[in-house]
């Protein structure tokens, strides 16, 4: 029933967020009485997520285009489908069957093989049918950027000759977008397609219910109310990041806040094909302004939306924009400041709509001291105009208080700060110059400031207070969760050595938390258990629970699509069953949601991110983190901050102004913070202005806790490398001792097992001997770590033990027939082909630590792979590891307790890449 629950959001999600970009002579939606021919191989591999960990999701079920629109419908229309074409397609894919690209790490492509598309095809499908589909598939992911070539930005040739037969043969031709990302676009209009192409649909990654979903759009059984969350301009060329993205060392953020539309309208508005928050529905509005004041700092706007069409019910979604005054700062002509979306009007209803926001939000950050309010939010003195619409390019002026704008008469400093995370490398960044007669501005440059900071003696200044060290006094972490006063005395009796374990996680798949995710974190030694600290779980994310020994879970839509809803009531009624799903399954915070800036269309993990605006970004993440938290869960807000590209997504810097951080690339998850309560935050693995950011110290000690408050967690990302906080220099991953220093609490992930042996070597107890690190800043990440613990699910469940042991059953007591049996002493070598295996003998009832030596055929260190034990046909232990560098490893991977008799022991390689060598037990105990 919950699940059908699920499914049913995530389907009205998934159908919500589809965008509709051109729909000439009402092509769609499809009628009872259309015939439609549907061509394109993602009409049945049809793509439900990106790939990595954002889209590893053992699914439950999945849904296509095809079978989506062959379903029966009770409401909507039900046209009539080439079966013939769909048998044709069928054939075709069996013949080329779906490349996972060998099902590793980051391996699959991001484009499938494609039919060709004969125009005997064409015409024959023409004969029996009025209107047709071409269904266009990407996907992306981590580890590889989307790039400006065939198959990935661009349609392919087989593609672009498959639409033009298609477009030969059919006058009504309706493109569907089954991507992850927006794509080149220049195509839409091509005299090639005789302009025929009558219908443009962006229905993205739906999840497991994308088929359905989409389904549901074309035959009008939803009317889509998508819109767009970043500019579709007319060349990559266009976005004033591509210039510098891609970078194999470092990206200049030289187009500092100018992102997306607030770039576009300001200077170029020419080159934008569709804007930000553009998309069509069946139905028609009207959006009228009534009334707007301004009530001590606090707009308030009202607009009356009315679905002016006859036969179609529909949502609209009403945007604000306002445009400060240049001052000496500059700005952009457009910024999002507030929106709504309506509830589903049906023909001629109406719906009144009051946005509201502070005259402070508009304020920008000056790092120069331009204004002569150095490090301060400042509204600077002027008129500030404002823009009612649908979209960033048409929406229209409207009067304030019947006034023009707001005067603003003299600078006003809304936020006094200091200098942080700053850049020390010169660079130029845009700025408007003189206005043009257009409204537009002149693009001119100017130098960035530069950090001026003395990190060594901020670090100093801000250290914290040492709590004395007492040893165990009986204070246990049950006492401190009843009287959270305690937490003090009850972190004094941990030495350093149970302090630092309490800063590094385990993973992935480890046995002390639900079976298959990626990291487990907190009591993780006999010595904390014995204080009563439980261990926490969490698993990818965003978009579903990541269980890599094949338990499956539900995946809901990728973020890009649940962005394009602009409904946050519906997202976080969404992740509200997903908080249920992940509770159910023990598992404490999602790893998302995944909320970084879209800076360019190449990114390869845009997917999982919302949106190239700021508030957009931070509403959607504050809406997830809300339904998670009520749903019984938590979510970790990711990637903190500027993981703006994936090619050398470990090393490549980003170079930004202090002023595009805090307007652009923080702004989101500051809301997030603020607004949605976020208790946990994930740092990447990218250095930004220098420093990787878990060891940044200004990025997470200065911003997120002291100014932005934050109380919750910070992790690192897998593996991830960190820096000297003061010097920057060279990155390690042993450096824990400057994540400390940072307040990044826990280093994710060491080996299972390893935390409390410290088994990467880090250099925590070495810091710590040579006074570079205090006692008293391990003592804080501590208390972080705890207080986090408190608030998690686990910490309301009995305490779990650390050795808890599974009892794997057998009904096989007699000697099966097979060639060899092994004793339980011997090492033998399953084969890695999981339909073979081996048995075992096992003389005794017992707990038995099973070891396995293998290796990776990757060298990649952080490539991810997995591998499922077998007892008896069913799994009881997963491992995995990052990348071993093609070392062999010998690792307990896990303990069982057996019953005497015969097991037969098999792989399964759930992500390809490990090679198992031999396998051994050892008893335990009884
Ligand atoms: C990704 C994170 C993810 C983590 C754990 C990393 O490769 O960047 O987003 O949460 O792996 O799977």
């Amino acid at each position: 029933m919950e699940n059908n629950k699920f499914a049913e959001k995530i389907r009205e999600a998934a159908s919500e967020g589809a965008v509709l970009i051109k729909n000439e002579n009402n092509v769609l939606p499809f009628t009872d009485s259309d015939t439609v021919s549907i061509f394109g191989r993602a009409q049945i591999d049809y793509y439900k997520s990106g790939t990595g960990s954002g889209g590893s999701v053992h699914v439950l079920y999945s849904t296509n285009l095809l079978d989506g629109m062959l379903r029966k419908k009770s409401s909507g229309h039900n046209p009539l489908i080439n079966k013939e074409l769909a048998r044709v397609y069928t054939d075709w894919i069996k013949q080329n069957p779906f490349d996972n690209g060998g099902g590793g790490w980051a391996a699959e492509p991001w484009c499938q093989k494609e039919m060709e598309v004969s125009s005997e095809l064409a015409t024959n499908s023409a004969s029996v049918s009025t209107k047709a589909v071409y269904v266009v598939g990407r996907t992306a992911g981590e580890e590889q950027d989307n790039k400006m070539e065939e198959g990935s930005f661009l349609l392919t040739k087989t593609e672009r000759e498959a639409l033009i037969k298609i477009c030969g043969a059919f006058e009504k031709v309706v493109v569907v977008l089954n991507v992850s990302n927006i794509i080149d676009m220049s195509w839409v209009e091509s005299p090639e397609f005789n302009g025929h192409i009558s219908s443009v649909i962006y229905t993205w990654h739906g999840g497991m219910e994308g088929g359905n979903a989409a389904a549901d759009v074309l035959c009008g059984v939803t009317s889509p109310s998508g819109k767009l969350t970043d500019t579709i301009a007319h060349s990559i060329e266009d976005y004033p990041s591509t210039a510098n993205f891609g970078g194999a060392e470092k990206n200049i953020y030289a187009e500092d806040i100018y992102v997306g539309y607030r770039y576009f309208e300001t200077f170029v508005p020419e080159k934008i094909q569709y804007p930000f928050g553009y998309g069509l529905s069946y139905a028609s509005f009207e959006v009228d302004f009534i009334k707007a004041n301004d009530k001590k700092g606090i707009i308030n706007v009202t607009v009356d939306v009315k679905n002016t069409s006859k036969d179609f019910s529909g949502k609209e979604v009403v945007q604000l924009y306002f445009e400060a005054p240049q001052g000496k700062l500059g700005k952009p002509t457009r910024a999002l400041c507030a929106f709504a979306k309506t509830k589903l009007l049906a023909p001629k209803e109406k719906e009144k709509i009051t946005l509201s926001f502070p005259l402070s939000s508009m304020a920008s950050y000056d790092d120069s001291g331009a204004t002569g309010n150095k490090n301060c939010f400042v509204l600077e003195a002027g008129e500030y105009r404002f823009y009612l619409g649908t979209d960033s390019h048409s929406a229209k002026q409207i009067l304030i208080d019947e006034k023009n704008s707001v005067n603003v008469i003299s600078t006003l400093v809304v936020e006094k700060l200091e200098q942080a995370a700053a850049p020390s490398e010169a660079f130029k960044r845009m700025k408007p110059m003189s206005k043009k007669a257009d409204g537009t501005y002149a693009l001119g440059y100017e130098n960035v400031p530069l950090s001026e900071i003395d990190l060594s003696k901020r670090i100093k200044e801000n250290l914290p207070k040492e709590i004395s060290y007492t040893g165990d006094v009986g204070i246990k972490f049950k006492d401190v969760q009843k009287k959270p006063a305690k937490l003090d005395p009850f972190i004094a009796q941990l030495n350093a050595e149970e302090l630092a374990t309490l800063v590094r996680g385990e993973g992935m798949c480890s046995d002390k938390v639900t079976p298959g995710i990626a990291a487990a974190f907190g009591g993780l030694s006999e010595a904390l258990y014995n204080y009563g600290i439980p261990v926490a779980g969490v698993s990818d994310g965003p978009s579903g629970i990541r269980m890599d020994n094949g338990k499956e879970a539900s995946l809901m839509p990728i973020g890009t699509l649940l962005a394009c809803t602009w409904n946050t009531e519906l997202v976080s009624e969404l992740y509200i069953c997903e908080g249920k799903e992940l509770a159910s399954n023990q598992i404490d915070s999602l790893l998302g949601p995944g909320m970084n800036i879209h800076r360019n269309p190449l990114n390869g993990r845009n997917f999982e991110y919302y949106s190239e605006d700021p508030l957009v970004t931070g509403a959607m993440a504050s809406a997830v983190v809300y339904g998670l938290r009520h749903g019984g869960a938590s979510g970790t807000i990711k990637h903190f901050a500027t993981n703006n590209q994936e090619t050398k997504r470990h090393i490549v810097n980003a170079i930004v102004s202090e002023r595009a951080l805090r307007e652009i690339y923080l702004r989101g998850f500051e809301r997030a913070v603020k607004q949605g309560k976020a208790n946990s935050i994930m740092t990447t693995y990218t250095p930004l202005n220098g420093h990787w950011t878990g060891s940044n110290y200004d990025l997470v000690n200065t911003i997120l806790h002291k100014e932005w408050d934050f109380t919750g967690l910070v992790m690192t990302d897998w593996w991830a490398e960190l820096n000297d906080c003061v010097e920057g220099g060279a990155q390690s991953i042993k450096n824990t001792a400057s994540m400390v220093r940072a307040r990044n609490d826990v280093y994710m992930v060491v080996d299972n097992n390893g935390a409390s042996s410290n088994v990467y070597g880090d250099n925590i107890p070495s810091m710590l001997k040579e006074g570079k690190l205090t006692l008293a800043e391990l003592q804080v990440c501590a208390k972080d770590v705890i207080n986090f613990l408190m608030q998690c699910p686990v910490s309301k469940r009995k305490l779990r033990p650390l050795k808890q042991v599974e009892l794997c059953k057998t009904n096989v007591k007699s000697e099966p027939k097979v060639e060899k049996i092994y004793s339980v002493s011997e090492r033998f070598s399953p084969s890695n082909d999981s339909k073979k295996s081996e048995w075992i003998k096992i003389e005794s009832d017992g707990a038995y630590n099973v070891f396995a030596t293998y290796t990776k055929s990757t060298d990649k260190l952080v490539s991810q792979s997995v591998c499922n034990i077998l007892f008896n046909g069913s799994p009881y232990v997963s491992f995995d590891s990052r990348g071993t560098n093609c070392n062999i490893l010998t690792t307990n991977v896990g303990r069982i307790k057996l019953e005497q008799g015969y097991y037969e022991i098999s792989l399964n390689n759930i992500k390809p890449g490990i090679e198992v060598q031999n396998v051994f037990f050892q008893k335990t105990g009884n």
